[in-house]
């Protein structure tokens, strides 16, 4: 089967390439809790989604779907706000469309960020968690009927979060004196959260924390061969882990409270990138 729609990685990459010369290997991709990021960023050049031909068009608020070049800590970036999220419906293929467009272009190393709920008991909401590895509960998988000669269709996920990028995160946060923890994200589809017992199901399985997005873009990355790292603002504890109803509202407030902070971890990543 070869569910190819008519967009190519390599048309929006095109268009990437007209509009800026600048040419990054380092792209960020930004999610809830680390839109603050745009207020370091140096922009010589803002695009739209909707003039990248196959870019999605993300429906959910505080995702506004653009591309920004610039220069974060001094290094040269590509920066995308909001992303397409399998719960909107969006195919597989389009949600890891603009990470197709970006090794394309030449990116070479992907930093993904996201929400997600705590799920280990020593977490606490506002706490920032760099991904050591994941599990893959969404019931997908991006490469599923995916056909491009060029590419391994059984790609190897032993060590799917960059070893050297991940030092580099926790070095940022030692640095910054933030606390920053490590561990396991599972993914689901969502949209609604999860149940208490679900939760504890997850926990016996491994996962640190939980959330609705970033493992598609990972795994499709990791076929294109960009060197990847990840990192999650804890917004709530997991559902049955306390005893407050989880609400989105209470997810943005968090991610509201530490904006900062995430901010100055990316930024100074992208600095300490731009050195090695
Ligand atoms: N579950 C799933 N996704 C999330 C959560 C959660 O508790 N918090 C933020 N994204």
């Amino acid at each position: 089967m070869n569910v190819s729609t008519k967009a190519n990685p390599h048309t929006a990459a095109a268009q990437l390439r007209k509009v800026s010369p600048l040419r990054p290997t380092l792209a960020i991709v930004l999610g809830s809790g680390f839109h603050h990021v745009l207020t370091e960023l140096q922009v010589t050049k803002k695009i739209s989604y909707a003039e990248i031909p196959g870019f999605p068009k993300p429906t959910v608020s505080g995702h506004a779907g653009e591309l920004y070049f610039g220069q974060l800590g001094k290094t040269p970036v590509l920066v995308l706000s909001g992303r397409a999220h399998f719960y909107e419906g969006h195919l597989m293929e389009r949600v890891t469309f603009a990470v197709r467009a970006l090794a394309a272009f030449g990116i070479r190393d992907l930093l993904l960020t996201n929400a997600a709920g705590g799920i280990n008991k020593n977490f606490r909401a506002g706490d920032f968690m760099v991904l050591t590895d994941h599990i893959n509960f969404m019931g997908a998988n991006p490469l599923r009927g995916f056909v491009d000669s060029g590419l391994n269709r059984f790609v190897d996920l032993t060590d799917v979060y960059d070893a050297g990028l991940r030092a580099l995160l926790v070095k940022c946060g030692k640095n910054l004196k933030l606390k920053l923890r490590a561990g396991v994200y599972l993914a689901v589809s969502g949209p609604s959260y999860e149940t208490p017992a679900e939760i504890r199901a997850f926990a016996r399985l491994g996962a640190d924390a939980v959330g609705m997005s970033t493992v598609p873009e990972v795994i499709a990355a990791r076929q294109c061969g960009l060197k990847v790292a990840a990192i999650s603002c804890i917004t709530n504890l997991a559902a049955g882990i306390s005893r407050q109803k989880l609400s989105h509202p209470e997810v943005l407030e968090t991610a509201e409270r530490v904006k900062q902070s995430g901010a100055r971890l990316i930024e100074q990543f992208a600095g300490l990138y731009g050195q090695i």
